[in-house]
């Protein structure tokens, strides 16, 4: 079934004005399924019958909201790439004493696996070398759909597959009642315990919208996500995210991603065979 090219560019258009996310021409064919999907979801019995609809009356606030949903891409896994946990491991170490709450977010946390990863290396360095101090991460993201999944911190035997070392998950997940959604699958789901949920905070934030914070952090992770966006929206989003950063604070990016010709406030520092950036002091004016 194919979508009017119209079409395609209207919706287009729409999806890069409110998120970033910039589908071109040539991406037309990961953007076509999503709109077949959603003139399904909206009733239509045709993506045409949708696109007649779409130019008599614009899209309802919800309607709106399902296909701003529908454009992101939110494949993750535990424990992705993972020197940059070792990376994180290691700055846990070197900054979680100094701290009383390691203030830590994940700035698109996707269904969670990215911030239940970190309480867990945060959890394991507290255990090698006991310290007294806490850590308090904010996990957000643009999608509601994801968001309401990372709460629940509940996740498929395949999920946990993708990263997750069987003694982690003996530690920090407990088997839960079987998905009730999956017909005739009695499969486990396995849920975030107590201890690695409580200090987790869930809340929806598009990265392009002004965003205030009630204090600064001390690591932040924007991993996988900036890929999607233009040379313009990466710097408006990397200067907010380095205001936001405590002195010294670490950035952490994907490893497709990085900061050149986007900011030159940062150190680049080697770690665990990774590059993290960390917020460079200003230097002395004399
Ligand atoms: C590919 S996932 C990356 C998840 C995780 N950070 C990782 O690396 O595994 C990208 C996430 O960014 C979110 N996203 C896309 N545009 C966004 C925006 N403008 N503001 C906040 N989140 C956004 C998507 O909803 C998606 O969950």
């Amino acid at each position: 079934m194919d979508v009017n090219i119209e079409c395609l560019r209207y919706f287009a258009k729409a999806i890069e004005a409110e998120t970033g996310i910039f589908y071109s021409e040539a991406n037309f064919y990961q953007l076509s399924p999503r709109i077949i999907e959603l003139s399904k979801t909206f009733g239509f019995e045709s993506p045409d019958a949708l696109w007649e609809n779409v130019q008599k009356n614009s899209l309802s606030a919800e309607q709106k909201h399902l296909l701003f949903d529908s454009a992101t891409n939110n494949e993750t896994s535990f424990f992705r790439d993972k020197k940059v946990f070792d990376a994180i491991h290691d700055i846990f170490n070197a900054i979680g004493r100094e701290k009383e709450t390691l203030k830590i977010w994940s700035a698109a946390c996707s269904t969670g696996q990215e911030c239940y990863s970190m309480a867990m290396t945060f959890l394991e360095s507290r255990d090698e070398r006991p310290m007294k101090n806490i850590f308090s991460i904010l996990a957000s993201d643009i999608s509601d759909r994801v968001l309401a999944k990372a709460s629940k911190g509940q996740y498929s035997e395949l999920e946990v597959q993708r990263g997750l070392p069987p003694e982690l998950r003996s530690k920090y997940f407990e088997p839960s009642a079987p998905n009730p959604a999956s017909l005739g699958d009695s499969s486990i789901l396995w849920k975030a315990k107590k201890e690695l949920s409580e200090n987790i905070h869930f809340k929806k934030i598009n990265l392009l919208d002004p965003w205030v914070h009630s204090h600064k952090f001390d690591v932040v992770l924007c991993r996988n996500v900036l890929i999607y966006q233009n040379t313009e929206n990466k710097k408006k989003v990397i200067q907010r995210i380095f205001d936001n950063l405590e002195p010294s604070g670490y950035l952490i990016l994907g490893g497709a991603e990085s900061l050149s010709g986007i900011s030159d406030q940062f150190d680049h520092v080697p770690m665990s065979g990774v590059v993290v950036y960390r917020k460079a002091a200003k230097p002395d004016v004399a």
